[in-house]
């Protein structure tokens, strides 16, 4: 790999020892894909942040690299943790828990990692432009920000994304170059898409037969930023899918060469056929957990018109990061939903949240890649619908 003079000083461990422990991580990735070279990068996004997921291994990794003095060079942001960080005793999180989530969120400080602690970066003051390269690596943020945004990233993973925040660069493969952003399949949708979740359902669908591809959409007539948020985050859940392009929607669609002949059709009929199959599961609902990826502002609004001077009779948490949470405090969103009985969590989602531990059993959820996760990785019975019907359902 040619690496320029200040890398092969970084290598020989001229900057220190992290940096070149980070350095040959990242050369030996480029390596195993092919890699000629390194390329800067101007942000990355930080996985592996709540306790669940990453437990003491990981803790550990992230405090011998904060006693070691390292910090990010570049802006990282980090995603969500497994706790709100300020409300976690009122809601319930279990002390021992919320004590390793702190050290996890101090070491992350000490590297100079924004707390953030959000999947949906982009709706909280982190937009890479077009054509930028970065190394980000939660799967749904990957997928937004190369499809919706046109930024260049491969799908990270923890160590490699915290490498790159540490060294600056990353191995130019993959989705950095022009040809890994061509599509390899094509996708004709022939069904109504209503709301987000339609989207979502779509994605599950998408994603299962897909595989990693780059993937191509004709016959989405209309979709705004939630239904992209939401048709990426089920694409990269079921199908490791990091690119999509929509005709006539999104930004390279219109640049790239599309494969002539559809390899795939999606129809009424298969997108009911993989809503029974998320809801396989299905028991009787004791919560509704909405905000997966992070909820946006106008996700926020729409909850509120569904609850105005209605009471809850069952919990329902909106899960979404601290800045949006910010601006729903700042117009009287959050007040109107805990007027109704429901919550609205930052930092944290249903997934990365010791939920089964504080006696959560059956949730309803209103995205596929929350229905995917949650029977296996939180024991949950998962009923997936829209997120207008599961709140009706569950008001007084
Ligand atoms: Fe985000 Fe958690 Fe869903 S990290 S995409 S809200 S599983």
């Amino acid at each position: 790999m040619d690496l320029t003079a200040s890398q092969q000083r970084m290598l020989a461990g001229r900057h220190g020892e992290v940096p070149q422990r980070m350095l040959r991580l990242l050369v030996h990735l480029g390596r195993l894909y092919g890699a000629s070279r390194m390329i800067p990068v101007s942000s990355v996004q930080v996985s592996g942040v709540s306790y669940k997921s990453i437990a003491d291994p990981g803790l550990h990794f992230l405090e011998d690299l904060s006693a070691r003095g390292a910090r990010v060079v570049v802006p990282a942001y980090s995603n969500p943790a497994g706790m709100d960080v300020t409300a976690w005793r009122e809601l319930g999180f279990p002390e021992a828990f919320a004590v390793r989530q702190l050290r996890i969120l101090r070491a992350l400080e000490a590297l100079g990692v924004n707390l953030s602690l959000t999947c949906t970066p982009y709706l909280a003051g982190l937009v890479p432009g077009r054509g930028d390269h970065i190394a980000w690596s939660e799967s749904s943020a990957v997928c937004f920000a190369n499809s919706v945004l046109g930024a260049r990233t491969n799908r990270e993973g923890g160590p490699s994304a915290l490498a790159a925040a540490i060294c600056g660069v990353t191995p130019e493969y993959g989705l950095h170059t022009e040809r890994g952003r061509y599509p390899e399949t094509v996708v004709e949708v022939q069904c109504e898409l209503g709301d987000a979740t339609d989207f979502g359902t779509l994605g599950y669908a998408v994603g299962r037969a897909s595989k990693g591809h780059v993937l191509y959409f004709r016959g989405i007539s209309h979709a705004g930023q939630d239904e992209l948020k939401m048709l990426g985050a089920a694409l990269a859940a079921s199908g490791a899918v990091s690119l999509f392009h929509v005709e006539g929607v999104t930004p390279e669609a219109a640049l790239v060469p599309v494969p002539r002949t559809a390899a795939m059709t999606i129809t009424q009929r298969a997108l009911q056929d993989t809503k029974a199959l998320l809801n396989a599961r299905a028991g009787r609902v004791e919560a509704v957990i909405l905000g997966c990826p992070h909820a946006s502002l106008e996700e926020v609004e729409r909850a509120v018109l569904c609850v105005r001077g209605r009471r809850l009779r069952r919990l329902l948490w909106i899960s979404t990061s601290r800045a949006v949470r910010s601006l729903a405090e700042a117009r009287g969103l959050v007040r109107e939903i805990e007027a109704a009985g429901g919550r609205v969590l930052a930092d944290t989602c249903a997934v990365v949240a010791p939920i089964e531990e504080m006696g959560f059993r059956a949730v309803g959820v209103n995205s596929a890649k929350c229905a995917h996760y949650l029977p296996g990785f939180c024991r949950q019975q998962v009923v997936y619908e829209g997120m207008e019907s599961l709140i009706e359902d569950s008001l007084q």
